[in-house]
């Protein structure tokens, strides 16, 4: 597969505004206003693609989302409790929330001020909270939940399908079905329970906890405690077939696929241990309990999500997109973000492994893929701008994040050697497991790994404009 087929837009210009480089410490520390009760906290974290997503202030550590979706009527009813430290002394503090009607809003069980401002919902606590405190913000709301559309006109969040709803969150759309700090910045254990009608399945991250049927509505309580970011949550709902096992590592498998793609889903969700096994190991263990995939009929989504342990599939997969988004696991997931600017560290990274497992079961090899791609003339879409600087949130899933992204990882490879780099993938996944991984983290690690200069390398690959020359 020598091009992603997961975003549904071509490209929409060539590159491209100048970004602002941010460092990861100015967006830990970012802090609103001082006034003379404590601080504000930030209305975002500093992401110049996405400048309100996120915010300062707090970290949360859990969230406990209670969900109730009725797919007639599209509407929603939902409980959001989010267990959170301060990082700084807060007389305010805002979540991202956009569209659903708040019915309350407590902070430590004490009813709190809130006033809503585009996707900002401003807190105001009874009483400020000195830095390092522990607090509980408790959200109950209503509605009819819809999606955002993206800088580049995709749909992400709570989509409604024919008989539920396909779940997503990346970049923006976890704000649509709860009240998050909804940057990867800031990682989060989860516990997602949802009513749903009998007969309908609710799907999301983790290990399955429990599920019982009630005056005709069933309850999916799902909990997922290894760290994700907001944007990979996902409570996708429908008429499923449900198939669950357990696989020789002991991973916990949930399949929920949609009758309607289930003959063309099956061969290729079978193959999910065996992909799995083949990518630890190569990238080290896999991070999660649980694994499984949600196949849903979403014409109108056009892509797939990593959501965490469960990718989220628009339809039924090819092998090609089981494997992109399983290495999302490794490279995304447990590995997240500091800045959408890197995004070529998730993309990039998972169509290398779609390179990587093609080679390796009998398909092109990577330096066809490779070669393939360069052989595409200058004016191509491709070459439009480069992958370690999008430039823009319309571009992060444009043509050269996954294709240049990948492209660059093959020039380290025939740079380093197999061996080398290899060492280099699975010290990433290790070092930065459950956490961060910054584009200058993983040049130097690459550096000290190989014992090169690879700086020219990357700023050709990663950073200048342009067709590279031939490495
Ligand atoms: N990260 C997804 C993948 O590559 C793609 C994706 C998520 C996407 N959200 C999107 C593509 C919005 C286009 C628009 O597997
Ligand atoms: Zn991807």
């Amino acid at each position: 597969m020598t091009h992603p087929r997961r975003r549904p837009a071509p490209l929409r210009r060539e590159a491209v505004l100048a970004t602002v480089p941010v460092a990861v410490a100015a967006l830990l520390t970012a802090a609103g206003p001082a006034t003379a009760a404590g601080t504000a906290g930030a209305s975002g974290v500093g992401d110049p693609y996405f400048p309100l997503a996120g915010n300062g202030g707090y970290h949360v550590s859990h969230y406990g989302l209670t969900l109730g979706y009725d797919p007639a009527s599209r509407h929603l009813t939902g409980k959001a409790v989010l267990t959170a430290r301060a990082t700084q002394r807060l007389n305010r503090f805002d979540l991202d929330f956009k569209g659903l009607k708040i019915t309350g809003l407590t902070v430590d069980h004490v009813k709190a001020g809130y006033r809503r401002d585009g996707q900002e919902l401003v807190v105001t606590p009874a009483r400020p909270l000195r830095k390092g405190r522990s607090f509980r913000v408790t959200v109950t709301y209503q509605g009819r939940p819809g999606p955002v559309t993206d800088p580049d006109g995709s749909l992400d969040g709570w989509i409604p399908t024919d008989d539920g709803a396909f779940v997503a969150g990346e970049p923006q759309g976890a704000m649509t079905w709860f009240p998050a700090n909804n940057h990867p910045l800031d990682k989060s254990s989860y516990d997602i329970t949802v009513t749903v009608p009998k007969g309908s399945t609710a799907v999301a991250n983790g290990v399955l906890l429990g599920q019982r049927t009630r005056n005709g509505r069933t309850t999916f309580h799902w909990r997922q405690k290894e760290p994700m970011a907001a944007y990979l949550a996902t409570a996708t709902v429908g008429k499923f077939q449900v198939k669950q096992y357990t696989t020789r590592d002991g991973l916990k498998v949930y399949d929920a696929v949609d009758p309607r793609e289930a003959a063309a889903a099956a061969p290729v969700l079978k193959k999910l241990p065996s992909v799995l096994a083949w990518e630890s190991k190569l990238f080290g263990p896999y991070p999660y309990r649980a694994a499984g995939s949600i196949v849903d009929h979403a014409p109108n989504v056009g892509y797939a999500l990593e959501t965490q342990s469960r990718p989220v599939y628009d339809g039924a997969p090819d092998l090609s997109t089981l494997v992109h988004e399983s290495a999302h696991q490794w490279f995304g997931d447990s590995v997240s973000l500091t800045s959408w600017k890197d995004i070529w560290l998730n993309e990039g990274f998972a169509t290398y492994a779609e390179w990587l497992y093609a080679e390796q079961h009998g398909g092109d090899s990577a330096q066809k893929a490779f070669d393939a791609l360069y052989a595409r003339p200058a004016t191509d879409g491709l070459w439009a701008f480069p992958p370690g600087n999008p430039g823009s949130g319309a571009n992060i899933f444009g043509t050269p994040v996954y294709a240049r992204g990948a492209m660059t990882l093959h020039v380290l490879r025939t740079t380093v050697g197999d061996r080398v780099f290899l060492r280099i993938l699975r010290a990433w996944a290790e070092q930065h497991r459950y956490g961060h991984g910054t584009t200058a983290q993983f040049e130097r690690l690459a550096e000290r790994q190989s014992g090169k200069d690879l700086g020219r390398l990357f700023q050709t690959w990663l950073y200048d404009q342009g067709k590279p020359q031939q490495p």
